[in-house]
Parts: C-alpha cells; structure tokens; sequence
C-alpha cells in the first residue's frame, strides 16, 4: 500500500511566521479558508490509493485533534498525528516512526514539507516513478524558479536526460541550478535500510538528521534518485506575506478544479470579485465589496461600504463601515474602525528580509491578533504585533 506523511516540524520553527503563528501553529495557518495542510491532504486523497496519512512534528499533539477529526470525516482515511520528543531533523522523524510508516506493508510513501503550496501532481508523480525508472528509491518533485538569485533559498538540483539527479545541493552557497526541490517525495519502503547505514555512520547518540543532507545528497549519481518537473503552481509559504500569495494560488486553482471550496455569492447580495473564499457564518454587508484573492474566516463582520481585495481576514474579525483592506491580513479578534485604511505592497519575491539595512522594506500588512484600529486612522506597509489600540496612522514601520 501507499501512505503518506506531512513534516509539520514544531513551535520553535516557522518563527519568521510570526506575530501569526502565537495562537494557531503555522502549519494550521488557514489559506483560501482552510488549513495549510488541508490541502495537501485533499490532494492525497484524490489519489484515491492513501491509507493513511502520519502528520510528524514535535508540536502538542492536541493542537491537531479537531483538524484532524473533520478532515477523516472530509476524506475517508486515516489520519493520525505522531509527536517528536524533541526536533529530530526532517529524516530522523520519518526514521523514529519508521514502524508506523511500514505498518499495513507499505510499498512506498510520499513525504510532504507543510509550508508549501503546490498543485500536488502526485498522480503524475507516481506515474513517473513507477513507469520510467529501472530502480528508483526516491523521486523528488522539482520546478524551476525563473530568478536564478533566488535559488539558492532551495534544494538545487542537476539531472541527466533520464532524469536521474546527478548533483544535489541543499541551499547552496554559489549558483548551481534553477531546477529546486519542491519539498515533496516519493520514497520506496527500502529507502529506511539506507537511512540505518547513514545512521550507523553517525555519532552513536545523534538522534536528529536530515533528510536533504544526510539522505538524498549521497543518493544523487546513483542512479537511485530521479525528478519528477512540474508544471503549475508551487511556493514556499516562510514568511506571512508568501501566505497571501499562496491564498491566491488556491483561490485561482479551485475557482476552476473544484467550485465548491470558493464562495460565488453571498445571501447578502454583496459584490464578489472572484476568487473569493468566505465562511459561511461570516456576514458580509449588501454594500460591501468583496475580492479578488480574499478569504474570510469564521464569524467576521463585514460592515457597509468595506472594500476588501487581496487579502486573509482571519476569524472573528469586524470591519466598520466603509473601511478598506487591500493586500493585508488582518489577526483574530481584530476591530477595524469606520473609514480606516489598512494596506500593504504585494510583495514579489516571498521569503525575503523584513528590513534592508535597518529600514523596513514595503511589504504586506499584518495585524496581529486581538488589535484595535480607531477609525480614519493609515496603517500602511506595517506589521503590527498582537493586543494593540493603534490610534494614529503609521507607514513602514514594524510596531511592537
Ligand atoms: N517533524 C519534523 N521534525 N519536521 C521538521 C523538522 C523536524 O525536526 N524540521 C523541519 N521540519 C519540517 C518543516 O516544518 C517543513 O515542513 C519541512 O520539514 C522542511 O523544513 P526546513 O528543514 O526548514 O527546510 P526548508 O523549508 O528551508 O527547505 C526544504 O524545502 C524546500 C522546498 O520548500 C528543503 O527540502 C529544500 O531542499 C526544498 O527546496
Ligand atoms: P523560519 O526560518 O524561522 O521562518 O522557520 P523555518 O522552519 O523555515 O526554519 P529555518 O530553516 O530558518 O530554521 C530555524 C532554526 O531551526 C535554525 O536555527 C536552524 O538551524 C534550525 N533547524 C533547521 N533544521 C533543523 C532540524 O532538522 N532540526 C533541528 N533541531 N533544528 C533545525
């Protein structure tokens, strides 16, 4: 049988994440109105051969118990959260749990990294695998990034005309490739064979190793390691700013595959621009204008005259009349007052420094959670932090 397992790594990672990521771990962060990982999980079960899916990480277990109550119920299989005692390094988890990954004689798995978002052609993947190859042990889904300076952030990659990685370099130093690793895997069973010789070359009581490092990087030239390119959307979701770019990504993809995850209209008769995506216990003003690339989460109100465009409203949110929210997110809890601006700059390349130089960078807003703006107030270009009263306009400025 096939499985799958998505590395949710824990609480001391995905720190550029913050001021988000306090309440909600980042891997749950909602994009187009679902969890992070919802996402990959539907993608998994549209295969329609996933058994199980083993969420790995070193978070509080109970973190995960309602998503994952509501996605087995959603998608028919199996899903179960595993914890690390401690961070264990993307293969030392994989490897801890290597009984349960194999348990129900498992062929081969797939290993999903959560912070990405991508239009997952695991069919296709495997396909590949299974088809072209002589004796793969893993294929690696690759895609090429157009801007070579930014390669580097990745796990660059050299392939011969088979398709075999010949080279492998995790985040390297000077430019070797524009073909990167996408952070999602097809792994053979025999692949934990290999990890226990890495392991016994290593210090007896090192528990934690990585997967790119220590696993795939030796793999390459051996005839054992292949990619799969692929086509469509993929990126990295580091920073919140990649997280907006990312609702874009799904909103514009399920708009077309599957209509059912993005909202046409609301009872209010409010004006939609699609993509959008608005729970159903949101209320949205008739006068209101809403979209395109937005998400709102649940119980928000969205008041008379409010424009919203490019942006994620998360739960709980109230935006007063005639307020304007454009390429932003607004944090839990969060009250925005009549006639207030809030506003960012999309930002072109996800992943980059907040600050050049000490001064800070134009870049998506965010409002923590739990803020309140005063009416009329500019908060433009900002990244507020969470429990906050911002009474006058602020512009490019991070506020602690
Ligand atoms: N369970 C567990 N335990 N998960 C972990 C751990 C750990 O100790 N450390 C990291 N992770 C998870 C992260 O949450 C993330 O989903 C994934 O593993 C990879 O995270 P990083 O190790 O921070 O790597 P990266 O995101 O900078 O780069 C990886 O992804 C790129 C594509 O997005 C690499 O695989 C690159 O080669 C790749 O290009
Ligand atoms: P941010 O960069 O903080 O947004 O999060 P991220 O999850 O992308 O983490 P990043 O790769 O920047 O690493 C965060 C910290 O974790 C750094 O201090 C790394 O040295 C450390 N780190 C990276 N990989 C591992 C791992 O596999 N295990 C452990 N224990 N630490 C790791």
């Amino acid at each position: 049988i096939t499985k799958a397992v998505i590395l949710v790594g824990g609480p001391s990672r995905g720190t550029r994440f913050r001021p988000l990521s306090f309440k909600t771990p980042k891997p749950l962060f909602p994009v187009a109105g679902r969890p992070m990982i919802y996402h990959h999980i539907k993608a998994l079960s549209q295969l329609g051969i996933i058994k199980e899916v083993l969420i790995i990480g070193f978070y509080e277990p109970e973190l995960f118990n309602s998503f994952i109550d509501s996605a087995q119920n959603e998608f028919g299989i199996g899903i179960r959260y595993l914890r690390e005692y401690q961070s264990l390094g993307t293969a030392g988890g994989l490897y801890h749990f290597r009984d349960q990954i194999l348990r129900g004689s498992t062929e081969r798995f797939f290993v999903m990294n959560a912070d990405v978002v991508c239009s997952f052609p695991l069919q296709e993947m495997l396909d590949s695998h299974i088809r072209n190859y002589e004796k793969p042990k893993c294929t690696i889904l690759a895609t090429t990034v157009e801007d070579s300076d930014s390669a580097h952030r990745f796990g660059c990659l050299v392939k011969n005309e088979k398709n075999q990685v010949m080279h492998y370099v995790e985040k390297p130093e000077s430019f070797l490739s524009n073909l990167i690793s996408c952070g999602v895997f097809l792994f053979e069973n025999t692949i934990f064979q290999q990890m226990k010789n890495i392991k016994a070359m290593k210090e007896e009581k090192e528990e934690a190793f990585g997967l790119e490092i220590d696993v795939l990087r030796p793999m390459a030239g051996t005839g054992q390691l292949y990619v799969y390119e692929m086509e469509h959307f993929w990126n990295q979701i580091k920073t919140p700013g990649s997280s907006v770019s990312a609702n874009r990504m799904y909103l514009q993809s399920y708009m077309i595959t599957c209509p059912d995850l993005v909202t046409k209209h609301v009872e209010s008769g409010a004006e939609i621009i699609s993509p959008v995506y608005i729970h159903p216990s949101a209320s949205i003003h008739g006068t209101a204008k809403i979209g395109p690339n937005v998400s709102i989460g649940a119980n928000a109100v969205v008041g008379r005259g409010v424009r919203v465009a490019e942006s994620i409203i998360l739960e709980n949110v109230t935006l007063k009349e005639n307020s304007c929210i454009l390429n932003s997110i607004v944090g839990m809890d969060t009250n925005v007052g009549e006639w207030a601006r809030v506003e960012g700059t999309p930002e072109p390349a996800p992943n980059r420094p907040l600050t050049t130089n000490g001064i800070k960078v134009p870049s998506i807003t965010i409002l923590g959670g739990d803020i309140s703006v005063e009416p009329e107030v500019i908060i433009r270009n900002c990244i507020v932090l969470p429990h906050k009263e911002l009474r006058n306009s602020y512009h490019n400025e991070i506020l602690l």
